[in-house]
């Protein structure tokens, strides 16, 4: 009888042994997501020198140099000053709407802040009641790292009834906006954001005018306006308008009743922006295109599209003018005209780094799941990119996942160089926060002068909470700063 059951039961045997040794593969495969509760986000990154400088035999690759907390911004009398205090707020949309919202000073948007080109700014952050605490993000400003605003990384969180000073110098000219850095998935989308604007010092006349789109519990706002906000401008008038998009998705823009030019990306002017109509402008999430026109003699209206959020320039204060179906779509790498850049294609980098996002199954913390991955590893286990001050990088970047990714770097502007192995030919565009879409490869480059921990993540703040999230950390510089729950840091 055994010997007819044998191959049976062998079968049997080996079956349950291939499951003993998966179901323990898969244990261990989640005991090792699980993070602490307080962790260097350092401390599990697999470091890539890009092909550069490693650190000397004996020494680790943070080689026991300077701390991120001693990277501060300049001591001296400030030339402005600003107070932006947390706190929760029942918000009315113009809609009559009801938010519960997380505010800066009571209001969100928090209030505008406009500084001017060379301005030494200060701002102290308060916060008055929200939990767990708050930090402020300049997106897009490169200050020193101490500054940046990333809980767990550049500070600890701002905890309720507690205070943090930030201090830095603005040196760029152009739109940005600032954001709470703790919690961000949560914390951006109740509210806790506003718009940086620095001129130069000999400002444009006309009317300049920030474009903030959020969504609110799923109302699209302008300006916190979620309806048609009309304004009165005199024909003739030069308008440059901000557009800023705070979302977690790309956002398409549509201006109809004006040719127009896109002046700006990222807070950078462009070089010889042409006249564009039926142009529709799709716009990142976190970043900002700045478009310009003259006020013609009828009215003008810039919508988001597929919501009822409108911002109606005219003359007469009251029409709103119609919407015209784009035939095209604006784009950046070939719009404009060339001009110097400090760096090229044909330059000789001292590091060149290949990321590729995608997404597989697998847990993050114990959660089981499919999971986004950079260069195959899961959160925290993902590279991070090393760097020494002076280097000249190239970075490039492969969407082998199936959704947009608006990728983000910290305390660096970068220079698109080619996408899907076509060369940038028009104006020079810099870039702090690039979509990246599917199958899409974008090559970019930036010279690693301001030394720090930097985040690079997505700008769809709830794939950063879900780990799609990394750094680029310069040879010689820790962090003593700790996330995870007991630390009470938690950046995303
Ligand atoms: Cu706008 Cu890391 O953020
Ligand atoms: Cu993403």
């Amino acid at each position: 009888m055994l010997p007819r059951l044998g191959p049976g039961r062998l079968l049997l045997a080996a079956g349950i042994a291939a499951l003993v040794v998966a179901l323990g593969w898969v244990g261990w495969m989640w005991k090792q997501s699980l993070l602490p509760g307080t962790y260097d986000l350092m401390s599990f990154a697999e470091p890539d020198y890009g092909g550069g400088a490693e650190p000397a035999a004996g020494e680790d690759h943070h080689g026991g140099g300077a701390s991120v907390a001693e990277i501060r911004g300049p001591s001296g009398p400030p030339d402005v000053r600003f107070r932006l205090v947390a706190q929760r707020a029942t918000l009315r949309l113009s809609s009559g709407r009801e938010v519960q919202a997380l505010t800066f000073n009571g209001r969100s948007p928090g209030p505008e802040l406009r500084v001017t080109q060379g301005d030494l700014v200060e701002v102290t952050l308060g916060n008055r009641d929200v939990e767990p605490g708050v930090t402020i993000h300049w997106h897009g400003v490169d200050v020193p790292n101490a500054e940046d605003g990333v809980a767990g990384v550049t500070q600890d969180a701002v905890l309720p009834g507690g205070s943090f000073t930030y201090r830095f110098r603005v040196h760029q000219v152009g739109t940005f906006w600032y954001h709470s850095h703790e919690s961000g998935s949560r914390q951006v989308a109740r509210g806790l954001f506003g718009a940086l604007v620095i001129e130069p010092a000999a400002r444009a006349g006309g009317l300049d005018r920030t474009a903030v789109l959020h969504v609110f519990d799923g109302a699209a706002t302008l300006n916190g306006k979620d309806g048609v906000h009309k304004q009165e401008v005199a024909a003739g008038t030069p308008v440059r308008l901000r557009l800023v998009n705070t979302d977690n998705n790309r956002r398409r823009f549509l201006l109809s009743g004006t040719p127009f030019r896109v002046v700006a990306i990222d807070g950078t002017d462009l070089m010889g922006p042409s006249e564009l109509t039926r142009t529709a402008l799709e716009l990142a999430a976190g970043g900002r295109y700045d478009v310009a026109f003259t006020m013609p003699p009828g009215p003008v209206a810039l919508r988001v599209a597929d919501t009822p959020a409108v911002l109606a320039l005219s003359p007469d204060g009251a029409s709103v003018a119609p919407a015209e179906a784009p035939d095209r779509t604006f784009d950046a790498l070939t719009y404009g005209t060339p001009a110097r850049t400090p760096f090229s294609a044909r330059s000789v980098f001292q590091r060149r780094f290949r990321l590729e996002i995608g997404r597989e199954p697998g847990f993050l913390d114990g959660r089981p799941g499919m999971q986004w991955t950079l260069n195959g590893g899961i959160y925290p286990r993902v590279p991070m990119l090393m760097v020494a001050r002076g280097d000249l990088v190239e970075l490039e970047i492969v969407n082998s996942s199936p959704r947009v990714h608006p990728m983000h770097l910290h305390g660096h502007h970068a220079l698109v160089l080619s996408r899907d192995g076509q060369p940038s030919t028009g104006s020079p565009w810099w870039t702090d926060t690039l979509d990246i879409g599917r199958d899409e490869r974008y090559v970019l480059a930036f010279r690693a002068d301001n030394p720090g921990v930097w985040m690079e993540h997505c700008h769809n703040l709830r794939h950063a909470a879900a780990g799609l999230s990394m750094h680029v950390a310069y040879m010689g510089v820790t962090t003593p700063f700790r996330a995870g729950g007991d630390a009470q840091n938690h950046p995303e």
